[in-house]
């Protein structure tokens, strides 16, 4: 399996509403064999994006939810049919209570999500390890958003994740993000056992977006 690189859009000015499909196909033109690359883009714009680019899309949260009376709620089920591979779940900016992830990772299982669990810490990402998910990313908050990458602030913290996780879920897959902006972070984070990163402001508000990935992915 190739390292993920997932490019998570949030709701950006840069990646959201009409640019986000535009972002997505000058995306789509950076070629790599060695990386898997997937986008997470606005929840609005998720059906327009699977659609109109080549790229795998996750979405950025699900919630507890069927296709009924839900108002206002996300389902595993609908994402799905709509041309979503994967989904976030937990991350740090959309936190939730450990009793529902449960229920919601059963949900995108059924309907053949894959599951990328956010830990803000250790102890959280022992917590939900148990819940065996595909992808667990350790994301330290405090580093979201900034240009200091987790990778250099918390390498150690990054190798007891991945020590970690392989005792609970041998087959889940852990990533890294916060920060992350440059081929030495991704190149730092697989020597410190991660699978992938996790990349948010970096790519949106890079001048030139498919350059800057290029030269990331190196
Ligand atoms: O989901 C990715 C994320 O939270 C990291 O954000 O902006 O620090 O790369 P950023």
């Amino acid at each position: 399996m190739k390292p993920l690189i997932l490019l998570n859009f949030k709701t950006y000015p840069e990646a959201a509403g009409k640019k986000a499909l535009p972002l997505a196909k000058k995306l789509e033109k950076v070629k790599t064999k060695k990386y898997q690359i997937v986008i997470a883009p606005s929840l609005p714009t998720l059906e327009e994006v699977a659609a109109g680019s080549s790229l795998t899309v996750y979405s950025q949260h699900t919630d507890r939810a069927g296709l009924g009376a839900f108002t206002g709620k996300v389902s595993a089920e609908e994402l799905r049919k709509i041309g979503v591979k994967g989904t976030l779940l937990n991350h740090s900016e959309r936190k939730i209570p450990f009793s529902i992830i449960k229920k919601i990772i059963a949900d995108c299982k059924k309907h053949k999500l894959i599951v990328v669990i956010c830990a803000s810490s250790l102890a959280e990402a022992k917590l939900v390890a148990k819940l065996t998910p595909e992808y667990l990313a350790y994301e330290p908050p405090e580093l979201i958003g900034g240009d200091v990458s987790v990778t250099k602030a918390k390498a150690e913290v990054i190798v007891k994740a991945v020590e970690l996780v392989k005792k609970i879920s041998p087959k889940t897959k852990v990533l890294c993000g916060a920060g992350v902006h440059s081929r030495e972070d991704l190149q730092k984070a697989l020597q410190l056992g991660t699978k992938g990163v996790l990349i948010g402001h970096a790519v949106p508000k890079a001048k030139d977006p498919a350059k800057f990935l290029r030269e990331l992915l190196g």
